[in-house]
C-alpha cells in the first residue's frame, strides 16, 4: 500500500509541477508586459492587454490577449507563442533570439515604447526555460 501511495504521489508531482512552475514564474514577466505601452515604457498594455479584452482570447482575428494575468498566460499558451521556449514566437519578437532584432513593443523602433533591456530579457529567458521539460 505504501508503495502505491508513493508512486501515486510521484506521478502526481510529475503532472502538477510544470503547471505550478508556469504560474509562479510568469508573475515577473507579466509585471513587465502589463506596464503601459508607448513613451519610454516597455509594456504591452493597450494593444494586447486591457480591461474588457475577451477571455479566453480568440485564437485569430485580434491582437487582444485578455485583461488578467491568467487570461493573458492562457492566451499566449493557446496561440503557441510559448512553443519553442527561448526560440519561440514570444522570445523572437522581444529580441531574445540572437540575430533577430526585436519587433515588439510595436513602434518602439520609432521611439514610442521601449524594447526590453537585458535585465528584462533575462527574466523572460529564465521563465521560458522553466517551461521546458526537465
Ligand atoms: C502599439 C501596439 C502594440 C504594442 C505596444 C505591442 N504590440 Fe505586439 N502586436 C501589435 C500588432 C498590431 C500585432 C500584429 C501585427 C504584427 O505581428 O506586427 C502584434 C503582434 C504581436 C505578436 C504576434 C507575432 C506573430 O508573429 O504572430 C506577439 C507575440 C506580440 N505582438 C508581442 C508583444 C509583446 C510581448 C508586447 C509588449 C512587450 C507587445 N507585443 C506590444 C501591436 C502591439
Amino acid at each position: 500500500m505504501r508503495a502505491i501511495v508513493a508512486s501515486f504521489a510521484f506521478f502526481a508531482s510529475l503532472l502538477l509541477s510544470p503547471a505550478i512552475a508556469v504560474a509562479d514564474g510568469f508573475d515577473d514577466v507579466f509585471a513587465i508586459m502589463s506596464l503601459p505601452s508607448g513613451g519610454d515604457s516597455p509594456g504591452c498594455s493597450g494593444c494586447h492587454i486591457a480591461k474588457g479584452f475577451a477571455e479566453p482570447c480568440p485564437l485569430f482575428g485580434t491582437t487582444q490577449w485578455g485583461e488578467t494575468q491568467d487570461g493573458v498566460l492562457d492566451c499566449l499558451t493557446r496561440r503557441g507563442y510559448l512553443d519553442g521556449g527561448r526560440d519561440g514566437t514570444l522570445a523572437q519578437v522581444l529580441g531574445l533570439v540572437d540575430g533577430l532584432p526585436p519587433r515588439m513593443p510595436r513602434f518602439a523602433d520609432l521611439g514610442d515604447g521601449r524594447f526590453w533591456n537585458q535585465d528584462e530579457l533575462d527574466v523572460l529567458g529564465a521563465w521560458l526555460d522553466s517551461l521546458a521539460c526537465p
